[in-house]
């Protein structure tokens, strides 16, 4: 029988018992099931809807349930749908009938909008902490490469010369924001629903401050059809969770394109690379390739919940049900990708001469000498006229600019002197800029000291 055959006259079709039947992906959620179970239960004998007595048999069995379920020892039934009434039944059939209270005053639509959020919460923190190895790695790395010379690009030409440390810098901005939105999202998730019922609350004078205290809640949510049919939390953190994606597969995208033979600015380490069935010579960097296509999935669980939300009238739906493996796949894809590139960074080589030799050629320092113009009076604009046909000029004999004659420059233009050459050189094109944010080494290192106070603030 069905905790709600009472209405039913016949049985449920075994293929919808199947399809409507959550607990082969549910059953992940059975610790935030029990806890909150027992937070309600205490509850509801403090406030004198059960006796004490019997709240205290409801935990009892509630936490032998838990530690069963954790010792590999419980057989889920499909039949019973979901883990709340898995959970529900095991509950009766051990301790009797005073198991069927515990379900006083609570639907299992704001149950479900519980144990969600809480383990939602708990997935939260743990992302943090590999957000925070991440960082710790990229601070680490930074800090090795202050003077590490190499070019910067835009449209994937060669640029201006930057450093790798500045370069790796630029990453962690985006991963300290990732952490702040994280943050963020856990702050609006952090509320409790639980007192919200089917949809209207309930008659019974139950303490929802006290169970959500107990739980660990900031505060209780107002309205009970937004309390059960609220998924804005899972949302934020499926955006959140593609955005920070994005960044780590635009960093993988750059490994990748690092470590071709083209390139060589980077050697990824054996243990994260992988070889060719084939071709004997092969190294592959299948994990960054990885992390880059996973990206893919997160974005598809963003748009799977969003697209499963956006029809939905208040309050509860069934559709709600397939909010969880979408958040499932997320948390285990991002968690899986930021465990294993905080590693694969720590372990790559940097090849620092051929970084270096790179940020030469290409007229990465074009900037630096219409710069050098415009310091003595040339309207920039002019300046950048006169370089351009300079670079052509160079670029025709297959000189770099350094290698130009001071003589040629004279008979450009009379402002040129001796000093231009140091100007254009790259280690000082680079050291030049002082400016907050730039690649100069010790703006850098001035940044990673500001970006290690922000993260250690941003830390909870
Ligand atoms: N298994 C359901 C879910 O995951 C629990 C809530 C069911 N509520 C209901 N009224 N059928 O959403």
């Amino acid at each position: 029988m069905k905790l709600w055959g009472g209405r039913f006259e016949k049985t449920t079709d075994v293929l919808v018992e199947d399809f409507h039947s959550s607990i082969s992906f549910d059953q992940r959620l059975h610790k935030q099931d029990i806890l909150g179970s027992v937070a309600h239960a205490r509850m509801l004998g403090s406030v004198g809807v059960i006796s004490e007595e019997e709240a205290n048999r409801l935990i009892e069995g509630l936490e032998g349930i838990l530690q069963d379920i954790q010792a590999g020892k419980v057989e889920f039934e499909i039949g019973a749908e979901d883990i709340h009434m898995n959970v529900e039944k095991l509950l009766t059939e051990r301790i009797g009938s005073v198991g069927k209270k515990l379900h006083t005053g609570r639907s299992r639509n704001d149950q479900v909008a519980l144990d969600l959020r809480l383990y939602l919460r708990s997935e939260i923190d743990e992302t943090k902490n590999l957000l925070e190895k991440l960082l710790q790695t990229l601070f680490n790395i930074s800090e090795e490469h202050l003077e590490t010379w190499m070019p910067g690009y835009t449209h994937m030409q060669k640029a201006q010369p930057i450093t790798f440390a500045h370069h790796m810098m630029a990453y962690v901005q985006m991963f300290l924001r990732d952490l702040d939105r994280l943050k963020d999202t856990r702050k609006r998730l952090n509320i409790s629903p639980l007192g919200s019922g089917a949809m209207a609350g309930t008659t019974f004078p139950l303490d929802r401050e006290k169970v959500a205290l107990e739980l660990g809640f900031d505060g209780v949510t107002l309205n009970s059809l937004d309390g059960v049919s609220d998924r804005d939390f899972a949302l934020e953190f499926l955006a959140t969770g593609s955005i920070l994606m994005m960044h780590l597969s635009r960093m993988c995208e750059e490994l990748v394109i690092w470590s071709t033979g083209e390139f060589q600015f980077i050697s990824m380490d054996d243990g994260y690379s992988t070889g060719s069935s084939i071709m004997p010579q092969k190294k592959n960097p299948d994990v960054a390739e990885l992390v880059r296509g996973k990206t893919g999935r997160v974005y598809g669980d963003l748009v799977a919940l969003l697209t499963i939300m956006k029809g939905l009238p208040l309050a509860y739906n069934k559709d709600m049900q397939e909010d969880k493996e979408q958040v499932f796949d997320a948390v285990d894809t991002i968690q899986k990708c930021l465990l294993v590139v905080e590693p694969m960074l720590r372990t790559m080589v940097v090849n620092r001469e051929v970084m270096a030799c790179g940020a030469k050629g290409g007229f990465t320092n074009a900037t630096d000498l219409a710069d050098y113009m415009a310091k003595k009076g040339v309207p920039f604009r002019e300046a950048h006229e006169l370089v351009g046909r300079i670079v052509l000029h160079c670029s025709k004999k297959g000189i770099g600019l350094e290698e130009l004659g001071l003589s040629d420059y004279q008979e450009l233009s009379p402002i040129f002197e001796a000093d231009l050459f140091e100007a254009i050189g790259i280690e000082y094109c680079v050291r030049a800029r002082k400016i907050t944010g730039g690649p100069s080494p010790e703006t850098v290192a001035e940044g990673i000291r500001v970006s290690r106070d922000v993260l250690e603030k941003l830390l909870w």
